[in-house]
């Protein structure tokens, strides 16, 4: 049988080191789909999405996502290549979140992802998880925390990945599209009516991996 676990919440929350984890303990794959949203709009390039868009979905669909292995071996490929490693970048990250309101980028993902979902079970990570993309996910968890704890968090993240950007920037870049994914008209970053809602603010990632494990065995997977 497959189950999803879904894993939503704001920018620098942590939920990428949370779901790889807690796909790792579960034995089962890991969907990061905010890199889905990244490698599209670095496809795109800056502002290349600003097109009409009977223009844009002929160009959509020359991308097919593929996912492979499990927990922390999941790898997401992009036409059958690995993730281009700048997607990382907050800037990318920035584009990804205005690339993110135009429904047919949303429908073409949303059908994507649900095409993996279908034949694996996955934790899966992003926005729109629990409200719209997997409605039905046997668990479902909303990470939140305060936009200071966040900018740290993700200030820390790429200097372990040997990108060491400015900590007032990237604040500043979160607060833009945390505006931009909580306001957006189509499927805005909200937690699920029956999603466990975790305030990470004062809690490390084990603290975090424990209370969703704790959730995951008390109602059985
Ligand atoms: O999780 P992330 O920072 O890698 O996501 C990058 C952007 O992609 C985010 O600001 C909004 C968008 N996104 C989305 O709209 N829906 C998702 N399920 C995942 C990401």
């Amino acid at each position: 049988m497959i189950t999803i676990v879904t894993l939503d919440g704001p920018a620098g929350v942590g939920k990428t080191t949370i779901a790889r984890e807690l796909a790792d303990r579960l034995g089962i794959a890991y969907l990061d789909t905010g890199a889905m949203f990244r490698s599209v709009a670095l496809f795109f390039g800056d502002g290349g999405w600003e097109r009409p868009v009977d223009q844009l979905v002929p160009e959509l669909n020359r991308l097919d996502f593929d996912l492979e292995g499990t927990g922390k071996y999941s790898e997401l490929l992009l036409n059958g290549l690995p993730l281009a490693p700048e997607i990382r970048k907050e800037e990318v990250g920035l584009w990804a979140s205005h690339l993110a309101r135009i429904p047919v980028v949303r429908d073409f993902l949303r059908r994507n992802q649900q095409a993996i979902g279908r034949s694996t079970s996955l934790v899966a990570e992003g926005r729109d998880m629990g409200s719209v993309v997997f409605p039905g996910a046997r668990h479902k968890f909303f990470m939140d925390a305060s936009i200071d704890v966040r900018a740290k968090r993700r200030h820390a993240q790429l200097k372990s990945m040997g990108m060491d950007e400015d900590l007032e920037r990237i604040r500043g870049q979160i607060r833009i599209r945390d505006d931009q994914d909580r306001n957006r008209v189509v499927a805005p970053l909200k937690p699920a009516l029956d999603a466990v809602i975790i305030d990470t603010s004062a809690l490390d990632a084990d603290r975090v991996l424990e209370k969703i494990v704790d959730h995951i065995r008390e109602k059985g997977l």
